[in-house]
């Protein structure tokens, strides 16, 4: 038996033992409607999401699954332990089991190529859920925050908790020196590269004018970057930089992501800074411990991305190539993955701080007070 009908008797299988009917499975295709051409929607759904060591992708997957659930579609979700070849082996799993598109939030987003081919043979459209997949023409679909944004915004929260900005975001002519200390994203991760390079064009001239001096001297990308996005390691990276600075204070850290503010701060109050007068520290995801953190003073700013818009976005788009429509999408030159421009749906992302997380959290009932408390 080819390869190609070995897929699709396999896929046929775990169909019918699903007790799923066949309506959308004509002729060479076990995946996607053609273009043009009109499927009923239903179907398992596979969603591959990197890990639950953060909330944000608890919450994105559960986000996906309800809203497809609610569509009336069967949903595979897997988790992958931020281990690369478990989600490669999670959606191989998903393509042999009949899935009608694939919704990828991947690790490495350059390790797919393989798996998404036999994705493409079995003719399953593929949505890049948040992060971009690299080096493939096999992905149809990105939706995404706009990740340059996002950069702008925590490099602007850091300007603004040092008073180099005020709230209206216009410079107060403050003239520092402000000793920062910088941190990246996972190399591996695409996004992790826009939102430096967003924070790094928003910084550079108060580097360049001397308002802000960055003592440990590390401002490239590769020594500021966090494999894995890992809070332990960023925890280290601090501490070596409070080793290699002595007793230089510092009055602000750019962090990308929630979950290393937490282990920038463990570095902080461990070599001497009390929790009072900790630096400005930036973030992202708007995890709980990090607004509670926030709500204590600690953290200083946050940035919220609603990942129930995400979903929405990610579920609209399989939706629609499986009843025969085009996904809308509102960017077509961003995301260059090397093999194509993917075309690309952008939510917006906003700043969160002491002062609106009320009204941005709690408010649009993303969280409780209680859940905050
Ligand atoms: C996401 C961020 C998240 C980071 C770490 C990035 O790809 O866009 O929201 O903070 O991964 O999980």
């Amino acid at each position: 038996m080819k390869k190609h009908s070995m897929l699709k008797a396999v896929a046929g299988a775990g169909v019918l033992a699903l007790g799923i009917g066949l309506a959308g499975c004509a002729g060479d295709r076990t995946g996607g409607a053609a273009p043009g051409e009109s499927q009923e929607a239903g179907g398992i759904i596979g969603v591959a999401m990197p890990t639950q060591q953060s909330e944000r992708w608890i919450a994105d997957g559960n986000n996906v699954k309800s809203q497809l659930e609610e569509l009336g579609y069967q949903v595979d979700l897997q988790y992958a332990n931020d281990d690369i070849p478990t989600q490669v082996s999670q959606i191989e799993n998903m393509i042999t089991t009949g899935a009608k598109a694939l919704i990828i939030a991947s690790i490495d987003g350059t390790t797919l190529t393989d798996v998404l081919q036999q994705a493409k043979d079995a003719n399953i459209p593929v949505i890049a859920y948040d992060r971009l997949i690299n080096g493939t023409a096999n992905v149809d679909y990105y939706t995404t925050f706009d990740n340059y944004k996002v950069g702008v915004q925590q490099a602007t929260s850091l300007l603004t908790g040092l008073g180099v900005l005020d709230a209206s975001g216009a410079d107060t002519g403050a003239a520092g020196p402000f000793n920062v200390e910088l941190f990246a994203g996972s190399p591996d991760d695409n996004n992790a590269t826009f939102f430096w390079q967003g924070a790094i064009d928003t910084l550079q001239p108060y580097l360049d004018k001397g308002t802000l001096v960055v003592p440990s001297g590390q401002t490239e990308f590769g020594q500021a970057a966090i494999l894995r996005w890992l809070p332990e390691t960023a925890q280290k990276r601090m501490e070596n930089i409070l080793t290699v600075i002595g007793g230089t204070k510092l009055n602000g850290v750019l962090s990308p992501y929630d979950g290393l503010s937490i282990g920038i701060i463990s570095a902080l109050t461990s070599g001497g800074y009390s929790a009072s007068d900790l630096p400005v520290i930036t973030g992202q995801d708007a995890e709980v411990g990090s607004i509670k953190s926030i709500i204590a003073g600690e953290q200083y700013s946050t940035i919220f991305k609603d990942t129930r818009e995400l979903a929405k976005q990610a579920v609209t788009m399989v939706d629609d190539i499986r009843k025969g429509e085009t996904p809308e999408v509102n960017d077509e030159e961003t995301y260059d993955n090397g093999e194509k421009i993917v075309p690309s749906y952008l939510l917006e992302s906003t700043i969160v701080t002491k002062d609106n997380y009320k009204e941005i959290l709690v408010d649009s009932g993303y969280y409780t007070e209680a859940d905050l408390g």
